[in-house]
């Protein structure tokens, strides 16, 4: 309860749980800091955030990929969700549980799930015939096959003809349930152009799909056949739920749910659209549980306009990039380059401009050159001024005062892009302003009130500028509230009580004489590579 006596309002958003068939590719990264930069952001608003993600780790795929290594499956996921741990370290991920499908108490989550689903009467055995791709741990129609009957995902992969007895869900029981739910719910599915493919998929009809599966071995025997294996991906949705529970908790699903179920949002990529907006509803509506809020399934990335692709050559290996560039700058790039939801694509060149441009341009010489002013012109303080002297249609307390709004409006709809474009056009106003205003003659002329109002407007500007980036370049924001002499760190996970959002979400609140901190670039600018001839 808050203090009013409302219910607090706790928001759970997850990442999928990556397969760790290899280490994490950039796929991964970006659905990880999409979701981040979310959570982040709820934090800001102070309310209590569970940012969820986690690993995949059974089925044929991983059986597969660590025989081919020699070794025991769980070895092997072991030594790849490492490599996990440390991408998410180093892009600053700030997740809150990590959910592997391998640990011991997800298994009693699997049976007390399958028990209710079972108790409903949606589980039977039936014929499983049908082309299958291991890479998509999924069964394909024949029409949806590339030549050589190539999976349409992975297209270097061939399907696999598969025929036996395995246990069903009856999905078909539910093709109405989901039609009213996308009815009632027109937010269920997001973007718009998914949800559109999932009502073409739901409305061409639903079929029943196996759940189950026979020579393999790595998985959680079915509890009611324990011959058979459960198919990978009905155990991992429950990762979800087993993620959940507090490490003193008994692994039950009442404990699982009591907090934070359901989840307010599946962040996904879109080829894993169905599984999210079809199959795990229906399954949480058998076992006669409540379903998650929201599900966004955003767009694939390419790279120089090719699909990425290790035959092709050309994967972009997220770990050397953040190694390189630093996690702010791998983190901002494809929050503001791309639309989220769209295709988008990663070239050097543009990632190199990108981010000299906006970062190191636009707000970070901004900054230093006014913190250098300030301390010559304003004794190292931050000019105190009357906020009256704002009144007359400032350009920057006017820009400044919509601002919030509408970022908080384009975090909510994940439009992570426009909330960057909003801040960013209130720095381009702030050069604008400074150039335009020129303090350093201002104070030549010893017209020192005003040369402090226009760097008071201006370092505000900055600060507003920096807590409504937080969430997505979350070290350049605590750079900048340092250097604005704040003692302040964006990963602290009570940051929104620390620094709430009421009050630091609103131009004109930087605290009149308060000692600078020291000067330094916030972000230095990235030399072009020369090309190799
Ligand atoms: N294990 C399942 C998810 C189970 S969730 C209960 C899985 N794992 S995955 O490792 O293959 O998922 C990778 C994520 O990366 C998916 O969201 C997928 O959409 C995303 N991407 C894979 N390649 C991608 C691009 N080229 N671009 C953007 N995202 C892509 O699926």
């Amino acid at each position: 309860m808050d203090s009013a006596g409302n219910p607090v309002k706790t928001f759970a958003v997850t990442t999928p749980l990556y397969y760790v068939n290899a280490l994490p590719h950039i796929g991964s990264a970006y659905t990880t800091i999409a979701a981040d930069a979310l959570a982040r952001f709820h934090r800001l608003l102070g309310q209590p955030v569970l940012m969820i993600t986690g690993t995949d780790e059974h089925g044929q795929k991983i059986q597969r990929t660590a025989a081919a290594r020699g070794l025991e499956p769980q070895a092997h996921c072991d030594e790849i969700v490492a490599g996990f741990y440390t991408l998410w370290e180093r892009l600053n991920i700030a997740y809150d549980r990590f959910s592997r499908t391998t640990a011991p108490r997800h298994a009693a989550i699997v049976q007390e799930f399958y028990q209710r689903v079972w108790q409903s009467g949606d589980i039977y055995e039936g014929r499983q015939q049908g082309w299958y791709c291991v890479a998509c741990e999924e069964f394909k129609e024949e029409r949806e096959l590339l030549a050589d009957k190539r999976c349409p995902i992975h297209t270097n992969k061939s399907v696999e003809w598969r025929d036996e007895h395995n246990y069903f869900f009856k999905l078909s029981n539910y093709q109405e349930k989901l039609s009213a739910l996308y009815a009632e719910q027109p937010e269920f599915i997001q973007p718009v152009t998914r949800r559109n493919e999932v009502l073409n998929f739901v409305d061409s009809g639903l079929q029943d799909f196996s759940i189950s599966r026979i020579n393999l071995d790595w998985g959680f025997p079915v509890p009611t056949a324990p011959e058979q294996t459960l198919y990978v991906w009905f155990d991992a949705l429950l990762g979800y739920v087993t993620a959940l529970l507090d490490d003193a908790d008994d692994p039950t699903l009442e404990n699982a749910l009591r907090q934070w179920w359901p989840i307010n949002i599946h962040l996904i990529g879109k080829d894993i659209l169905r599984f999210h907006a079809v199959y795990w509803p229906a399954m949480l509506m058998s076992a006669g549980l409540p379903l998650p809020d929201r599900v966004f399934g955003h767009g694939f990335l390419t790279k120089d306009g090719q699909k990425m692709g290790k035959s092709l050559g050309n994967t972009l290996d997220p770990l050397a990039l953040v190694n390189q560039y630093g996690a702010d700058a791998v983190r901002f790039y494809f929050l503001k380059e791309i639309e989220f939801g769209r295709d988008g694509d990663f070239s050097e060149t543009r990632f190199v401009n990108v981010l000299n441009a906006d970062l190191a341009n636009d707000l970070g010489n901004l900054l230093n050159r006014t913190l250098k002013m300030a301390s010559r012109y304003c004794g190292g303080k931050i000019p105190k001024i009357s906020m009256d002297a704002f009144t007359d249609h400032h350009p920057l307390a006017e820009r400044g005062a919509n601002l919030a709004g509408q970022v908080q409006q384009a975090y909510e709809n994940l439009a992570f892009s426009e909330a960057c474009e909003a801040v960013l056009s209130l720095v381009r106003a702030s050069n604008k302003y400074l150039d335009e205003t020129a303090p350093w003659t201002l104070f030549k002329q010893g017209q020192q009130a005003k040369t402090e109002m226009v760097l008071y407007a201006v370092l505000e500007s900055v600060r507003l500028s920096g807590y409504l980036l937080a969430p997505i370049v979350p070290g350049l924001a605590t750079a900048i509230y340092t250097q604005l002499g704040f003692a302040v760190d964006f990963d602290q996970r009570d940051i929104g009580q620390q620094l709430p959002f009421e009050q630091h979400s609103v131009w004109g609140t930087l605290p009149g004489d308060q000692s600078l901190g020291k000067a330094s670039p916030i972000f230095q600018r990235i030399e072009i590579p020369a090309e190799v001839p």
